[in-house]
């Protein structure tokens, strides 16, 4: 395999005395996209956040085609945000509301293409906008003008306008009216075809994952439970908490096809207990558990080449 893109070696993020990130590792290549799902506070933005220096890391190592990005310097970290860009998931609140949307698409033109002339910068935002199905003269108006949808087509406009390496979304059409969640989806999908971007995609509607991603992260209260292909992950789950997530959305690719893209949480319900120390944060909730998930903490395992679990009793899961 060639050199990652991003490589990221057991990452780790501490609010005070809270870990909301635990040994994290992954790679992904050029014009890939990685799913991230996992219920709400499991630390999903706190990895997205993490990768664009957004939050400190406190722990772990993230390269940039093998350039470390913790410690590099101002000037190359300055590059790197041309590269890598990230959709939030209040297009509204994301856009700045004294601003016409020409300046706001101008601005990244303006310190990377310092260059350009101001007509060519016209040209180059007229045809972004027009890229992401919105008319050049949307330029000219503010925000509040626009729907959500229309927000967050300009929210994708500004974070494409320098054809980042990497695009990060954070659940990007999760607080979209359903009927516009698919076209969202689909520019997207469109754009980063077209530009070889790759991508993170962090949602926790699953129908929309397995429709755009070729590998899915599962985290669990901060740490990676489960890394897979798409097809093996929706086919042939082999963590416990997985299971559950993809049991609670029983077709996700009709859910998909046919309006019922869901928008609320599509895991079971947070259990009570809090995590034994040192063993499995799932076992309170998890059916397959046994002594040894309450006092030592499952280690990621290869269940095939590109497939990875963190449980147990990965076996008697798969198999059973
Ligand atoms: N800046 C912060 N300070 C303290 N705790 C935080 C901060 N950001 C996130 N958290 C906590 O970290 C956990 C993971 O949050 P987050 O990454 O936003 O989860 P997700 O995106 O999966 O819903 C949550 O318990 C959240 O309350
Ligand atoms: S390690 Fe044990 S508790 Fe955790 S998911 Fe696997 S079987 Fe369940
Ligand atoms: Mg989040």
């Amino acid at each position: 395999m060639s050199q990652p893109l991003l490589s990221v070696t057991g990452l780790g993020v501490q609010f005070g005395t809270f870990a909301a990130l635990q040994d994290v590792s992954f790679d992904l290549a050029d014009g890939e996209t990685m799913g991230l799902v996992g219920e709400s506070g499991s630390g999903k933005s706190t990895l997205a956040r993490a990768i664009l220096r957004l939050v400190p890391a406190t722990r772990g190592r993230l390269l940039w085609r093998g350039e470390d990005l913790l410690s590099c310097g101002a000037r190359a970290l300055r590059q790197r945000r041309r590269d890598l860009q990230i959709v939030f998931q209040d297009p509204m609140a994301s856009l700045n509301p004294r601003m016409r949307v020409g300046e706001t698409l101008a601005e990244p033109l303006k310190i990377f293409e310092a260059g350009l002339t101001s007509a060519a910068r016209a040209t180059r935002i007229a045809r972004m906008l027009e890229r992401v199905g919105l008319s050049p003269e949307m330029a000219r108006r503010y925000p509040h003008e626009f729907s959500g949808g229309q927000c967050q087509r300009i929210g994708i406009a500004r974070a494409m306008m320098l054809r980042p390496k990497l695009l990060v979304c954070d659940e990007p059409v999760s607080s979209l009216d359903v009927s516009i969640q698919g076209q969202i989806v689909n520019l997207l999908l469109d754009l980063q075809r077209e530009f070889g971007t790759a991508m993170i995609f962090i949602s926790h509607n699953l129908a929309v994952v397995r429709h755009l991603s070729h590998r899915v992260l599962v985290m669990y209260r901060g740490r990676l439970v489960e890394v897979a292909s798409r097809d093996a992950l929706f086919g042939a789950p082999a963590h416990p908490y997985t299971r559950a997530l993809l049991a609670a959305v029983p077709d996700p690719t009709r859910a998909f096809a046919g309006r019922a893209l869901t928008t609320g949480e599509a895991a079971p319900a947070a259990g009570r207990t809090p995590p034994a120390l040192g063993g499995c944060a799932f076992h309170d909730r998890c059916p397959y558990a046994q002594p040894v998930c309450l006092d030592t903490v499952p280690t990621l395992q290869e269940v095939e080449a590109e497939h990875i679990v963190a449980c147990h009793r990965w076996r008697e899961v798969v198999y059973s």
